[in-house]
């Protein structure tokens, strides 16, 4: 269901579950993605005359108000991009709440305190869960779930709350959905995946489904070594898990079975130390001298990935190649977003550290498909898990 199956919302009390979980520098907002990624649908339920009540988490306060994880960073840049006052509640369900909500008027928006103070809403037990979302069900007359990058969580702000008033979703959480479920499910051939960032443990269910369904994966970031380890390769002192060798070794096996072809880097920019000024060379991605840390994929992988990025009609990319916050190791990753933007096929960035990293680069986000605000969100789309914020939609 849409917003516009929820009819005639003048006056109504809409609650929106976001997701602001940005990056901050103390309280300076270093990358407002999400927070502008939620415009639009607050945007349509501000001028459809809603009195709209948004609810979100920052980071993972531990059930009880802390200082640092406090929302009023975004209250103000929301205000600011929104060109309205968003008055921040100082508790989640609590006087300070209902009053905010008594409040509004129509076309007036309130944020409520970081969801995660409440220790309710990450509680395992339902009806702990359940209690709170009766309590957020209180403050609103729909529910509209918009924050794609949490309905991975079964939490009463994102999954309770819906079961307990009319809801749809939002166009963020509609979008999201689409692009990536159209890669899931039915990819326009070639299927080529990037997969990089730092931990292969962190990836294990999404290869292990991609490669039933990819046709190429190409892999980079810190999770290479454990791969060129795989192979038998020395790998110095880069990032490596041990305790992945033989997973690793299974899918290596695995992908010579399925016909999967699995691409790794031939070349590796090797630094002295993890460092932005760290003196570095590149070197054979079978040849990383000891106590080296490989911090990038080299210039020859970069040429490899884009030729495979630019011959595939659907291409998902998730996790940087390198420690691309350094400028001198960010060319790996500079190279697959370039090809994806150069592709004729459909390039989606899902991943917050990948979106981030577009964006840092100084890409226009217009030049991808589909640039996802979810992180762990996506990657579990891309594993082709049922993510319970959604089922509860559909239900
Ligand atoms: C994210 O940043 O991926 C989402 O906001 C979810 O946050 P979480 O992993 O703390 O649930």
């Amino acid at each position: 269901k849409t917003i516009d199956d929820l009819g005639d919302l003048r006056g109504k009390r809409v609650l929106v579950r976001s997701d602001f979980n940005v990056p901050l520098d103390g309280t300076t907002i270093t990358d407002d993605g999400r927070i502008r990624a939620a415009l639009p649908t607050l945007s349509a339920l501000l001028e459809a005359g809603a009195r709209v009540v948004v609810t979100a988490h920052l980071g993972r306060p531990k059930g009880a108000p802390e200082e640092k994880y406090s929302l009023a960073p975004v209250a103000a840049r929301l205000s600011e991009l929104l060109g309205q006052p968003v008055p921040l509640a100082q508790d989640v369900v609590g006087d300070s709440a209902k009053a905010t909500v008594a409040a509004l008027e129509d076309g007036q928006i309130a944020l409520l305190e970081n969801i995660r103070f409440d220790a309710r809403e990450t509680s395992k037990d339902d009806a702990v869960r359940g209690e709170l979302a009766d309590e957020l069900a209180a403050l609103a007359d729909a529910f509209v779930s918009d924050g794609f990058g949490v309905v991975h969580r079964k939490q009463a702000s994102v999954y309770d709350v819906a079961q307990r008033r009319p809801h749809a979703a939002g166009s963020l959480v509609l979008a999201e959905v689409q692009a990536l479920r159209k890669a899931v499910e039915d990819p326009e051939r070639p299927y080529v995946v990037v997969l990089g960032g730092s931990k292969v443990s962190d990836k294990l269910g999404v290869i292990a489904n991609l490669l039933t369904k990819a046709d190429k994966l190409l892999i980079g970031g810190g999770m290479v070594f454990t791969f060129l380890k795989a192979q038998g390769h020395e790998v110095g002192s880069s990032l490596l898990e041990e305790d992945q060798v033989e997973a690793v070794k299974g899918y290596l096996a695995q992908a010579d079975e399925s016909g999967v072809e699995i691409v790794l880097p031939v070349d590796i920019v090797a630094a002295d130390s993890f460092a932005a000024d760290a003196p570095h060379e590149t070197v054979g991605a079978d040849a990383i001298p000891a106590g080296k840390i490989g911090l990038d994929i080299g210039p020859r992988s970069g040429d490899l990935f884009r030729e495979a990025i630019l011959s595939a009609k659907t291409i998902a990319w998730n996790g940087p190649m390198g420690v691309f916050e350094f400028p001198a190791f960010a060319e790996g990753t500079r190279a697959v977003a370039q090809a994806l933007v150069d592709t004729d096929g459909f390039s989606i960035v899902g991943g917050g550290d990948s979106a981030a990293a577009v964006r840092k680069l100084g890409f226009d986000e217009a030049g991808f498909g589909h640039i996802s605000t979810g992180g762990g969100a996506s990657l579990e789309l891309l594993e082709g898990k049922t993510l319970p914020g959604i089922a509860v939609l559909e239900d």
